[in-house]
């Protein structure tokens, strides 16, 4: 990996060939904790925050700016607590997050709770709390003003859009198959029906218990260009015109634009299996056609093959930077609202990054257990980690593509093509067709921008505990997620009593651990 991508972070640097995660060597991390760890860069997760709060901020001095970082993507209190610190309200989706954000002492103002199908209780929680509650469901006004005439309190909520984005023709990374933009984002269960917004809007100015503050808009990362910010934008300028009309003039105090910014490495790389898939298209029948010539030129024609048909990919794209996405976001929603005539002094602008502000403030780091290496019937080299992808659940689901460092060996050259994989009994690429230097067992990987959705997917798959979160300020480095062990793993299991007559359950043993 080339040492600009590894510039890219402000937490990432090279001292003397090694990998630092601000002052601390990835591997002396590891010595000092064990492995695996995720990590976490105070340093960088401090300063996306304040690109995207200065970035927006300066394309919009018509209002203030609010940064409601996606509290789903990175469930650590700490990482948390930061942004609390920072002024950072929270984008929250279920009664679990309210509670984990409360606890860090955000504002509640700034707090905005969406999600289909939410429960009274959590209703009332919210008004209780004085969060925004973003309305996704076409009762979901009715019973606010239920719930907050019951507690004599006003609720302040916005709606959820989800406008049509027929200009929005290229394919979505969220798909497989050559899906447009516009209908995977309709497919996304997400969001009022537009059909509904001009009705559920008039009873919400109806009823005497809600104040309608704002619109919410979230697609996703469908794309990370800026053709598609700029095309989401207009359309939601021309959604928002539209209902600032149908209800007779109001005007919206916030405007949420949600998230999907991209990381600057940006793993996430459903787009590159799609061409995987036009090469299969082409390949297989080749390949097919070879076997009719003999198991020797066909494994030999498959050896050469075997960087492209094992998702051996050039270097992913850089995202454009936080910067790139503000301006493109300010200046169209503004450039679209004005010119329908929508004023914009004091409308309060917020933007939910999850994968963009968490992302790059995180990596994984992995020791390698064995290295293992094949010549027949085709060349294959493993690299077998101590970590697993059920770590990184929603990476795989994405097809996520991490950059993978051994730490301490940043200038050797990179002579052994392999598969960086997980110890999970399952194929497990963590890495697949990677160019790595000569490693051996105990050397560390780094997997980069891991901040995002990875931990806060982690299962217990194969009763593989889950791995501690250690979070590095500076030259400190402290534990903010302890790891699990087997017993907690089976720490939720209850074997019935009948099941236990004929033979008591022993306890479980004591395992021991590397480190003991
Ligand atoms: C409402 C809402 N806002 C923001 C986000 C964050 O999205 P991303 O991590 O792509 O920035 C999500 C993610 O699902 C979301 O559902």
């Amino acid at each position: 990996m080339s040492r600009e991508r590894i510039e890219k972070s402000k937490c990432l640097g090279i001292r003397g060939g090694r990998l630092f995660v601000e002052d601390m060597a990835a591997s002396d991390i590891v010595e000092r904790f064990g492995s695996p760890l995720f990590v976490m860069s105070e340093a960088q997760l401090r300063s996306n925050y304040r690109r995207y709060r200065d970035a927006l901020q300066h394309g919009w001095p018509d209002g203030p700016v609010d940064i409601l970082p996606a509290f789903k993507a990175n469930l650590s209190l700490a990482a948390r607590r930061i942004l609390s610190e920072e002024g950072a309200g929270a984008d929250v989706y279920s009664p679990g997050e309210l509670a984990g954000v409360l606890r860090t002492g955000v504002d509640p103002e700034r707090v905005s709770v969406n999600g289909g199908g939410k429960e009274r209780e959590h209703l009332r929680n919210c008004v209780e709390a004085g969060v925004r509650i973003t309305v996704e469901d076409v009762g979901e006004v009715d019973l606010i003003e239920e719930v907050a005439a019951e507690l004599g309190k006003t609720a302040r909520i916005r709606l959820r859009v989800k406008p049509p984005l027929p200009g929005l023709w290229k394919p979505t990374d969220f798909a497989r198959a050559f899906i447009p933009i516009d209908l995977g984002f309709q497919v996304y269960k997400s969001g009022l029906p537009l059909e509904s917004l001009a009705g559920i809007g008039r009873r919400a100015l109806n009823h005497p218990h809600v104040e309608l503050v704002g619109l919410h808009l979230h697609a996703g990362r469908h794309s990370a260009s800026l053709w598609y910010w700029e095309g989401l934008m207009r359309h939601y300028a021309a959604l928002i015109a539209d209902l600032c009309e149908a209800w007779g003039g109001w005007r919206p105090r916030e405007i949420d634009v949600g998230g999907g910014m991209a990381a600057p490495r940006d793993p996430h790389s459903r787009m590159l299996e799609r061409g995987d898939f036009l090469s299969s298209l082409v390949g297989y029948p080749l390949l097919a056609a070879l076997r009719l010539l003999g198991e020797k030129t066909y494994h030999g024609v498959l050896s050469r093959l075997l960087g492209a048909l094992l998702h051996e990919h050039p270097t992913r794209p850089i995202a454009p930077s936080i910067e790139d996405y503000a301006a493109t976001i300010t200046s169209t929603l503004r450039r679209e609202l004005g010119a329908r005539g929508i004023g914009l002094a004091g409308v309060r602008l917020q933007a939910e990054p999850g994968r963009g502000l968490y992302g790059d403030a995180g990596l994984h780091l992995t020791r390698v257990k064995v290295v293992k290496k094949q010549t027949e019937p085709v060349p294959l080299n493993w690299v077998l980690t101590d970590t697993t992808e059920f770590f990184m659940m929603c990476g795989t689901l994405e097809s996520n593509r991490y950059d993978v460092i051994a730490v301490d060996k940043i200038d050797a050259p990179l002579t052994l093509q392999a598969e960086v994989v997980g110890h999970s009994c399952g194929p497990d690429r963590l890495a697949p067709s990677q160019h790595l230097p000569e490693v051996q067992r105990g050397d560390v990987l780094a997997l980069l921008d891991t901040g995002a959705y990875q931990e806060a997917s982690a299962s217990n798959f194969n009763a593989i505990p889950r791995p501690a979160t250690v979070l590095v300020c500076g030259a400190d480095a402290t534990i903010v997620k302890k790891a699990e062990t087997v017993a907690d793993v089976f720490a939720r299991d209850v074997i019935p009593e009948r099941l236990l007559k004929t033979q008591p359950a022993g306890e479980l043993p004591q395992l021991r651990r590397a480190a003991d």
